[in-house]
């Protein structure tokens, strides 16, 4: 008999919440530091692995951060974007909008250009392949300054058809939405579509999710499910058909677990859920694993899969006409199966 895993994978779906610096698998880090000539200070995957120790989000960005010193050339970012799209082509991905983080780069002494020329190949090259397309949200770091947030918005105008929306990521302890909201206000007459991270559990989480929802205007929330704290906010965001980007697996890293009820609870309620991988190399599940383990958790079926697979397609930034192809593919496959 066919599992509710087998069927997660299958399934065709959009992953909305992917950070393309947290795809760096123990394997590539090596490789690429072999290339770079980078000294690291762990001999093998098994050790890498063994510094995955979080707690909490702080916790995890410790060592997300430094790892990132291995990609050093275009070529470096390409190979990292194009081993994902091969992995994600492999768990039923159709379509990816998928975050970097210029300024984590750019700080360190690699030129923008470098960055997104390198994981734009990346792009081209796995839709060539595998038929998968991709997007960019360039995710500015709320740890950094508004005043470098709007600097690389300024370094972004040029790549402006390379780039589909704005991002906010990093640590939200005391760095509030707000903060950026010059910077958002000027992206979105800009052209660019925006979302922002609630993470989970934050001191605030309810306050920022108020701010991002009624002063910013986002067009997607990533994480958000703290907003079940606030019932008139839920309302809101289901009458706008607000998408919100949940990551299972990676909550069960940063929190003591998955927030499938949070999660399910809004789903059933209407909100336009989607299910995501956030940084699949540290936590240790692609995208068609983290529906699988949501299922499994909260003993889901394959229609519930089926509607956050056709949530991801309707709160995606793709055109109308693929919109309605992806999502008529969901119910072709729901039949199939059942
Ligand atoms: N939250 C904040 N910053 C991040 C995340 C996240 O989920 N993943 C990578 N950087
Ligand atoms: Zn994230």
């Amino acid at each position: 008999m066919s599992t509710i895993r087998e069927f997660a994978m299958g399934l065709p779906k959009a992953e909305l919440h992917l950070h393309l610096e947290g795809t760096l698998e123990p394997e590539l880090k090596f490789e690429l530091a072999r290339r770079n000539g980078i000294e690291l200070p762990e001999r093998t995957v098994e050790e890498v692995v063994a510094t995955y120790d979080f707690t909490d989000l702080t916790s995890f960005l410790a060592v997300y951060y430094p790892a990132m010193r291995v990609l050093v050339t275009a070529d470096d970012f390409r190979d990292l974007a194009y081993a994902y799209l091969t992995k994600a082509a492999s768990q039923g991905v159709q379509h990816v909008e998928m975050f970097f983080d210029p300024q984590a780069h750019t700080s360190r002494g690699v030129p923008f250009h470098t960055v997104i020329s390198g994981y734009r190949r990346g792009i081209l090259d796995a839709r060539r392949e595998f038929g998968i397309s991709a997007e960019l949200i360039l995710c500015m770091l709320r740890d950094f300054s508004a005043e470098y947030a709007m600097a690389t918005l300024m370094e972004a105008l040029p790549y402006r058809d390379w780039i589909i929306g704005i991002g906010l990521d990093s640590d939200e302890r005391g760095n509030p939405p707000e903060k950026f909201a010059e910077v958002f206000a000027r992206a979105r007459t800009e052209g660019f579509l925006l979302t922002m991270h609630c993470d989970i559990d934050q001191v605030g989480s309810i306050d920022n999710i108020r701010t991002v929802l009624t002063q910013i205007e986002v067009d997607r929330i990533d994480h958000g499910t703290n907003i079940v704290e606030d019932p008139a906010l839920v309302d809101l965001a289901i009458e706008r058909g607000l998408g919100f980007t949940t990551c299972p697996i990676s909550n069960s890293f940063v929190t003591a677990q998955m927030k499938s009820a949070e999660i399910v609870d809004l789903l059933r309620r209407g909100a336009k859920i989607t299910v995501n991988s956030d940084d699949p190399a540290y936590f240790g599940g692609y995208v068609g694993d983290n529906y699988a383990a949501l299922a499994e958790q909260a003993d889901l079926t394959p229609a519930d899969l089926a509607q956050i697979a056709k949530n991801s397609f309707e709160v995606s930034w793709i055109s109308e006409r693929r919109r309605a192809d992806l999502i008529a593919s969901v119910d072709a496959y729901l039949t199939t199966w059942s």
